[in-house]
């Protein structure tokens, strides 16, 4: 196991532990959990977060080529466009200022009138399937880049692929536990990145991942900790016994 420094506010090292490997697409899932589990508070992720996880959370967002969402995420926690950040100069060299968020929906309920759709620094795209309603999807397309990629639901690997496609290929993904669970079955996880927080809530919060049945065989890789909060850093195992997940 790989650990760095144990105190993240003294590590000079938090851009080099979270960095993209440079050979090849990655996909990382940044979450947050109470020690049992749950992945929200009162509906929310906020409650769980520390401001350690809100400085990881910010350098992982500084560090992708894209931002994958779910749309109830991006309802529940009220996205807007990725604020540019002067920290970002140079983990960003060579690429947009921001990273742009990709919002997967089959209903396209989302506010196409807001902050998220016309003041991104980086135009917000839209990952759909054919059965999202056809005005909804001309309305979107007005104001994002819209990807159709899939049927009666949006494909995950579709989806990935559609965005590597676009040179995107330092996926992050922030969730919800919904489309964690199809991109853990569709065999797409690379990394998790999980903050587990020194909280019981009990409760009925989905867990990280909530759908069918996926096993995706982890290896530990990093550890740190500030206040309580321990920070993880999981790859996929390079030999591991995946069930449910597709290779
Ligand atoms: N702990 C954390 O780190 C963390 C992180 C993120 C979110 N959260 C919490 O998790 C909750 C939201 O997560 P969630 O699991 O309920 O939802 P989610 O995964 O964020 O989003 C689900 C929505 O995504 C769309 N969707 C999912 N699969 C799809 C597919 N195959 N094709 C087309 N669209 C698809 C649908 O949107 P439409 O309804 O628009 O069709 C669906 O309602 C919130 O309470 C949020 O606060 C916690």
């Amino acid at each position: 196991m790989r650990r760095i420094h144990p105190d993240i506010q003294d590590n000079p090292d938090i851009v080099q532990a979270y960095a993209y490997p440079e050979d090849r697409p990655w996909l990382r899932l940044n979450m947050v959990a109470s020690a049992d589990g749950a992945a929200w508070l009162k509906g929310r992720s906020g409650p769980l977060s520390s401001k350690g996880d809100k400085r990881v959370f910010q350098l992982l967002r500084g560090l992708a080529d894209v931002i994958v969402a779910g749309a109830a995420t991006v309802r529940k926690e009220g996205y807007g466009p990725v604020p540019p950040r002067d920290t970002w100069a140079e983990i960003r060299q060579g690429r947009p200022e921001v990273p742009p968020i990709a919002v997967i929906t089959r209903s396209l309920a989302l506010d196409l009138d807001g902050e998220l759709f016309c003041d991104a620094p980086s135009r917000t795209i839209v990952i759909t399937c054919e059965a999202a309603p056809h005005d909804r999807r001309r309305e979107a397309a007005k104001r994002a880049d819209l990807i159709v990629a899939g049927e009666e639901g949006v494909d995950m690997r579709r989806a990935v692929a559609e965005l590597h496609q676009r040179g995107l290929t330092k996926v992050l993904c922030e969730g919800g536990p919904r489309i964690n669970a199809q991109l853990s079955a569709a065999g797409l996880v690379d990394e998790l990145c999980l903050s587990i927080s020194p909280l019981l809530v009990g409760g009925g919060a989905a867990r990280i991942q909530n759908g069918e049945p996926a096993q995706v065989a982890l290896d530990l890789s990093q550890v740190l900790e500030e206040d309580g909060v321990l920070f993880c850093k999981y790859t996929r195992a390079v030999h591991g016994d995946d069930e449910g997940a597709q290779p």
